[in-house]
């Protein structure tokens, strides 16, 4: 239940709970959420082998409710899972999820497709996709951050993919090498070695 994907991603998608579909099948991500997810990194140009997924809760909150206590319980497995993994990349699914990592209450709203700076890692916050289903703003904002996220993918392959996986990808319009020091609204990055 705690984790989906290659041994060593170089992105991490953090959820904020199993649903009904995980609980079933043990597995995070593999229910509604999980397919508009797949879809969305597929079609940025991010590779299955390149990233994983977890959740901030590692089982199915009662009532299916996220529960803080329950999160903070659970904090020991996620920041495991974060050091084990080793991504160099975290992205936040969810209000909740980014709370786990910078609690100075961002509202997710702001801090949706920027990049942040999290203890050596970047943080790229998005909404949570089961959002989606529920507002067309919401639909809109994920389709926005997802484009942001697929112009900085070729410079995050570029530094944190294993050498094999480094096959370019073209995009039009999309920026080379140093776009993640190049943050717009405020991003806070440290500069790259
Ligand atoms: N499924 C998960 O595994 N996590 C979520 O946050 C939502 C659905």
């Amino acid at each position: 239940m705690v984790y989906r994907g290659p041994p060593r991603p170089w992105l991490l998608f953090v959820g904020e709970a199993p649903g009904r579909s995980e609980d079933e099948e043990g597995i995070p991500f593999v229910g509604r959420a999980g397919r508009i997810l797949e879809e969305a990194a597929a079609s940025s140009g991010l590779r299955a082998t390149e990233w994983g997924v977890t959740n901030v809760i590692m089982c199915r909150p009662p009532k299916n409710r996220f529960d803080r206590r329950a999160a903070l319980a659970c904090r020991p497995w996620l920041g495991a899972k974060v050091a084990s993994l080793a991504p160099a990349i975290l992205v936040t699914l969810g209000a909740n999820a980014l709370e786990a990592f910078l609690p100075e209450d961002l509202p997710v709203s702001q801090a949706a497709g920027v990049p942040h700076a999290w203890e050596g890692r970047v943080l790229f916050p998005m909404l949570h996709p089961a959002a989606t289903l529920h507002s067309k703003a919401f639909a809109q904002r994920w389709k926005k951050d997802w484009e942001r996220l697929g112009e900085l993918l070729p410079s995050w392959r570029e530094r944190h993919a294993p050498e094999a996986e480094q096959t370019p990808i073209s995009r039009p319009g999309s920026p080379g090498r140093g776009a993640v020091r190049a943050l717009p609204s405020g991003g806070i990055l440290p500069p790259a070695p």
